[in-house]
């Protein structure tokens, strides 16, 4: 890619978000990105400043409009213009559904279900401007249902089901839209750390190779949804 193109990508202090952006700053394109804990965001910038000088940290909460309001307008102050936009943050919390609180529903839909929609209508006319993408990450969760999985289930097939409407929607203003569906990376995900028993899972890097290849494809075709799985599970 030879123009200046700028992403925005929530929840890129560590996991997925941090690989996308590593990659992302590797080929040339600004990131800006985010997370909740201001010495989370400043340590993660300070890490990805050695792939590229044009990253900027922000400290936002994808749980509320107005901090991702904040967080486009920075972008934009800072690069110029935004390009693609990567919905990324969530997390998952795994209980039989008669023990799941309403506090740890709510953290669940609130995060990774309204959080995709606040970031979508924070910086869709950006969007507009630049005949950007916006890619979300569901999960294989979004498909498949599992034992202790109601709350995570629930916000991961609606974020499938956002994704796909919103793709309809958008690709009449020449916005592109994926939802990924990944199975298991090797992250802080659900409290892990990842470590060699990891090594068959997929890599943070793997889903930035992969947001680059998506971003890469010809303007006149779409990969709206994708299941992207390790190819041997232990
Ligand atoms: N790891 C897997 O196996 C897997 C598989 C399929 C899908 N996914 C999905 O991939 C996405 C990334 O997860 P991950 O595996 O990279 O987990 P992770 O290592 O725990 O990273 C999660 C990131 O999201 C941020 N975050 C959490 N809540 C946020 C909020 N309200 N506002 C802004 N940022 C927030 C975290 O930073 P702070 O906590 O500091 O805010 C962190 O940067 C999630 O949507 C997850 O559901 C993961």
């Amino acid at each position: 890619m030879s123009d200046h193109k700028v992403a925005y990508i929530t929840g890129g202090t560590k996991g997925i978000g941090f690989g996308i952006a590593k990659v992302l700053l590797e080929n040339g394109i600004s990131v800006a990105f985010s997370g909740r804990k201001r010495d989370d965001v400043e340590k993660a910038e300070r890490e990805l400043k050695q792939y590229s000088e044009n990253v900027l940290g922000i400290v936002s909460d994808v749980r509320s409009l107005e901090s991702e309001e904040e967080a486009v307008k920075y972008t934009v102050e800072k690069f110029g213009r935004l390009d693609f936009v990567i919905a990324n943050a969530g997390l998952g919390i795994f209980k039989p559904v008669d023990e799941l609180t309403a506090e740890e529903w709510n953290d669940m839909i609130d995060t990774n279900l309204t959080g995709v929609f606040y970031t979508l209508k924070a910086s869709v006319e950006e969007l507009k401007k630049t005949e950007g993408y916006y890619i979300t990450v569901s999960s294989l969760a979004g498909a498949n249902f599992f034992e202790n999985g109601t709350g995570y289930n629930a916000s991961k097939f609606g974020v499938v089901g956002f994704t796909q409407a919103a793709m309809i929607d958008l690709r009449k203003h020449n916005i592109k839209s994926t939802v990924i569906m990944p199975g298991s990376v090797a992250t802080n995900f659900n409290g892990n750390v990842p470590s060699e028993k990891d090594s068959w899972k997929i890599q943070p890097e793997d889903m930035g190779n992969l947001v680059l290849d998506i971003l890469k494809m010809n303007p006149r075709v779409l990969p709206s949804k994708i299941e992207f799985r390790a190819t041997k599970p232990a």
